[in-house]
């Protein structure tokens, strides 16, 4: 039962579970990275399995691409798609205009792509995830292996105009090695602490040669459903400029998922 999860884990799994509501058959959805993104996944694998739903499904990673198929769903290129219904996808952090930062699972370049060509993004994540400012949470920025120290440098360089408040630079490593992304690249993790012009700071970096995408989404997100561990979920529409409260009872929703794992 839903009530044997953690209060985080209830919290993602029912703001999953709401955005389920936005995918109806014969669309082609937009499968997210991440633990949030993963419960999402396992929810449309059960619609799916015992409902007859019918998606093509295009991941943002290799790890979700395993999981969807796992869970039954028919996966897809996004050359074989070329456009998508929806996407849905978790977040590291997001604002009051839900601009985001992700990429914490350092999968924000294909996640990108396929929500940029998507009808709609949605965004699920649990209340830790809202910011009054972004920053906090280190801006991942993919870069190209090749020259890696002068792009480096020239984000550093970069740095010293912006509105922002730490500079730190941290190449990602898996272990000893570096952190490879399922593109070949390697990641820096910019330790900024709070960013105080978004758009200006994206455009800026994502000229520098080496850099091939920065994790902050901008103007590409509709909606975010934030769960909370009492069974509460806000859905925040902003093309629609609407919100609402639902309320699941936790009692009744069984957990058919108590081993799942990103
Ligand atoms: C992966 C991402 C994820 O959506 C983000 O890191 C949130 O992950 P989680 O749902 O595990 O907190 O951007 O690149």
């Amino acid at each position: 039962m839903s009530s044997e999860l953690s209060p985080i884990d209830t919290a993602k799994f029912i703001a999953a579970k709401q955005a389920t509501e936005y995918v109806e058959s014969g669309m082609k959805v937009g499968l997210g990275t991440g633990s949030t993104a993963a419960w999402l996944v396992q929810c449309l694998g059960e619609m799916v399995r015992d409902e007859g739903l019918k998606i093509k499904g295009v991941p943002t990673s290799d790890r979700t691409a395993k999981l969807a198929r796992e869970v039954g769903i028919d996966v897809v290129t996004l050359d074989e798609a070329k456009w998508l219904d929806v996407t849905i996808d978790g977040t590291d952090e997001y604002d009051d205009e839900l601009t985001l930062i992700k990429g914490g699972g350092g999968a924000h370049l294909r996640e990108k792509i396929v929500a940029t060509a998507s009808d709609r993004m949605i965004v699920i994540a649990d209340a830790s995830k809202k910011v009054d400012t972004l920053g906090a949470f280190p801006l991942p920025i993919e870069v190209l292996p090749f020259g890696l120290p002068v792009t480096h440098g020239l984000i550093e360089e970069t740095l010293i105009g912006m509105d922002v408040l730490g500079r730190d630079i941290v190449q990602r490593m898996a272990g000893d090695t570096p952190y490879i992304t399922d593109e070949g690249n390697f990641i820096l993790d910019l330790h900024l602490k709070r960013i105080g012009d978004p758009r200006q700071l994206s455009l800026i970096v994502n000229q520098i040669p080496g850099v091939v995408e920065n994790g902050l989404f901008i103007d590409i997100c509709d909606v975010v459903i934030v769960g909370h561990g009492d069974g509460k979920v806000t859905v925040r529409d902003i093309t629609n400029d609407t919100s609402e409260v639902v309320r699941f009872d936790l009692r009744d929703d069984d957990n058919i998922f108590a081993d799942i794992a990103d």
